[in-house]
């Protein structure tokens, strides 16, 4: 392992553009579950009940959204940024980081001191939420207080009545076309690109690593489990994000000393 740290922080150090590419793996250590580990989201839920297409075409299908997103939420919402999301943070501070793409909605990239212009978030964000036919916005906050008040499905205020949206992803939903896009042009530019906590099974976010292996970049994958992707990575190195970027950090420190 010491080895594979030392050999990433090299990398690093000697990147033009190094990328980060995170996915739940990197915040399960702030204390919100991820989506395929065993106890994970999608073991205590069916995926298929939470598509774009259930959410938009009937109130039962939003009725059960916003019954999962008032637990889900306050978990996000109450999360503290852990020693991965911060050793990013610092690699941005030390001048190393050229963007961070991520798959995550829950805002702790930013709140660990990554400038929101370097988030590129593929999957959109869960502090807010817009009304789907007059577009007006309103904080994730604020809807959840509705919801705490009893309100099962948030409707836009009168005279609209549209149907509310957090400003996240669904499975069967457009991506964000500008996101996508400069993800995949900032992944194809990357000398360096670093995937934290993703299982690498969500298309099109995991075409990201490739377009960058393809590009000529050299891959690092920091993750629990293995993806499929491994057979591609320059560096594999299983193990906790937390403890394996605070010491990628160290290194990176004394190298640039
Ligand atoms: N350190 C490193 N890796 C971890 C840690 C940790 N502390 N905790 C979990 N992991 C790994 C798991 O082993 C798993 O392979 O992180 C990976 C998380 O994978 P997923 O749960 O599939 O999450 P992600 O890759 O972000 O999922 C992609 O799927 O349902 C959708 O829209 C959702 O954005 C999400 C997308």
């Amino acid at each position: 392992m010491a080895a594979e740290v030392e050999r990433v922080a090299e990398l690093i150090c000697g990147a033009q553009r190094l990328v980060v590419f995170t996915g739940a793996g990197v915040s399960t250590e702030s204390g919100i579950p991820d989506f395929r580990s065993p106890g994970g989201i999608w073991d205590r839920f069916n995926p298929d009940e939470f598509t774009y297409q259930h959410f938009v075409g009937s109130v039962e299908g939003r009725r059960k959204y916003w019954e999962l997103g008032r637990h889900v939420y306050p978990v996000i919402r109450n999360a503290e940024p852990n020693a991965a999301h911060y050793a990013i943070a610092d690699l941005h501070r030390l001048g190393c980081l050229d963007c961070v793409i991520t798959q995550n909605i829950d805002n702790l990239h930013q709140r660990a001191g990554v400038p929101s212009e370097k988030v590129i978030e593929l999957h959109g964000n869960a502090t807010r939420a817009r009304c789907l036919s007059c577009g007006c916005a309103y904080t994730r906050d604020e809807v959840h207080e509705w919801l705490e008040r009893g309100v099962e499905i948030p409707m836009c205020d009168p005279p609209c009545g549209g149907i509310i949206k957090p400003h996240t992803i669904l499975f069967g939903e457009a991506m964000p076309e500008q996101e996508t896009l400069e993800a995949e042009r900032r992944a194809r530019r990357s000398d360096v690109f670093v995937v934290v906590g993703s299982s690498l099974v969500v298309y099109p976010a995991a075409m990201m690593p490739l377009y960058a292996k393809e590009a000529g970049a050299a891959l690092v994958i920091i993750n629990l489990s293995e993806t499929p992707h491994d057979p591609y990575a320059d560096v594999l190195l299983p193990g906790k994000a937390g403890s394996v970027m605070e010491q990628i950090l160290e290194r990176v420190r004394q190298r640039l000393a």
